[in-house]
C-alpha cells in the first residue's frame, strides 16, 4: 500500500454529550436515559479520528480552548496520535452539542451550542509549512477566512511540483459557502443541504450543483444515506450512483457523514483508489461506524483489510 503525506483537516472540535434513548423525548417530559456518554466531536475533529483509526498520519488544524472542560479533549487528541501543533488556543468555554440516540433506529438528534467560539484564521493557517503534507481537507464555514485558505493551498500548488489534494465537506449555508466549492478537487456535499435546495436525489445533487458551478467543477459527491452515494467525476462529467454498505444492525449513525469523509479522503490518499471505488470505500466505512456507538470499531476495517490483502 503507498504511503501518502499526512492529511491536514481544518475545522472544528467539540463536545459532543450523548444519550441513548428508547424513543424520542416528548417536549417538556422528565425522563431517564438508558445510557450515555460523552466524546470529543466536529467535523473536521471526527474527519480526523476515523482516518486515524484507518491509519493515515493526520493533523487537525482548529481553534483549542484552555479552559479546563477542554482538557479531555486535548488528551484525547494526542492518545490517538492526532498532531495539533499548529493551532491556536483561545480561552473560552469549547462549544459543545446534546445527541439524542433512538435505540432501534440508531437516529441522532443534534442541538449544537456554538457560543460564538472563535475560528481558525488565514494568518493562523499562513503559518503553517504547507510541504508537509498531501490533503488538505475544510469543513465549509467561516467562508472569507477559509476562501483565503484555500487559495493559499492553490497558490502553494501553482508554486510547486507536487500537487496537495483539497477536500471540502459542505454541509450548510448553501450561499455563503458557495464559492469554496470551484477552488477544490472534491466536494461532498449533504443530503440535508441538498434537500434544502429541493434536490431529490444524490445524482440530482451532483448535476444541479456541477451545473452551478459551470466550468470549474470538481469532483463532488453526494451521500444519501442507505441509497449509497453519488458521484461525477469532473474529468468525465460521468455521474454514477454507488452501492451503500448495508449494515446488520443500526446503533448509532452520530458523525457517519465523517466517517464517510475520512474513509473517502483515505480510499483516494492511501490506497490510491479511483472515484468510484474511494466512494465505495467511504460507503463501507460509513456503514461500518453505524453498527456501533463512537468511532473505535472502525479500526477493525483495518484488521480485516490487512488480513485480505496479506
Ligand atoms: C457530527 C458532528 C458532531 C458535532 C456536530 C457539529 O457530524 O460533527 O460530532 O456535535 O456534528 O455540527
Amino acid at each position: 500500500m503507498a504511503t501518502a503525506k499526512p492529511v491536514l483537516c481544518v475545522g472544528c472540535t467539540v463536545i459532543d454529550f450523548v444519550t441513548i434513548n428508547e424513543s424520542f423525548p416528548k417536549e417538556d417530559t422528565d425522563r431517564r436515559c438508558r445510557d450515555g456518554f460523552w466524546q470529543r466531536g466536529g467535523n473536521a475533529s471526527n474527519v480526523s479520528t476515523v482516518l486515524r483509526l484507518l491509519g493515515a498520519d493526520v493533523e487537525f488544524f482548529g481553534m483549542l480552548s484552555q479552559s479546563d472542560g477542554f482538557r479531555v479533549l486535548l488528551q484525547d487528541l494526542e492518545r490517538r496520535g492526532i498532531d495539533v501543533q499548529h493551532c491556536p488556543t483561545t480561552d473560552k468555554d469549547p462549544p459543545f452539542s446534546s445527541v439524542i440516540i433512538v435505540q432501534g433506529t440508531g437516529s441522532r438528534t443534534i442541538v449544537h451550542c456554538n457560543k460564538n467560539y472563535p475560528y481558525v484564521t488565514w494568518e493562523d493557517f499562513s503559518k503553517i509549512d504547507l510541504n508537509r503534507y498531501g490533503w488538505v481537507h475544510f469543513e465549509a464555514r467561516n467562508a472569507n477566512e477559509t476562501i483565503k485558505m484555500i487559495r493559499s493551498v492553490q497558490e502553494h500548488n501553482r508554486t510547486h511540483n507536487e500537487h496537495i489534494t483539497i477536500s471540502l465537506d459542505f454541509e450548510t449555508l448553501y450561499e455563503q459557502n458557495l464559492p469554496m466549492c470551484a477552488l477544490c478537487d472534491y466536494v461532498v456535499f449533504s443530503k440535508e443541504l441538498a434537500n434544502q435546495q429541493g434536490w431529490r436525489t444524490a445524482q440530482e445533487t451532483c448535476k444541479e450543483l456541477a451545473r452551478r458551478l459551470e466550468s470549474k467543477s470538481p469532483c463532488i459527491i453526494c451521500p444519501w444515506g442507505s441509497t449509497g452515494a453519488a458521484c461525477l467525476d469532473a474529468a468525465s462529467n460521468g455521474c454514477s450512483m454507488v452501492a451503500a454498505y448495508s449494515p446488520d444492525r443500526i446503533v448509532d449513525t452520530l458523525g457517519a457523514g465523517d466517517s464517510f469523509m475520512a474513509g473517502f479522503i483515505y480510499a483516494t490518499s492511501v490506497m490510491q483508489n479511483n472515484l468510484k471505488d474511494a466512494v465505495s470505500f467511504a460507503n463501507r466505512v460509513a456503514g461500518h461506524k453505524i453498527t456501533d456507538y463512537g468511532y473505535d470499531h472502525i479500526a477493525e476495517l483495518q484488521k480485516y483489510d490487512k488480513l485480505r490483502t496479506g
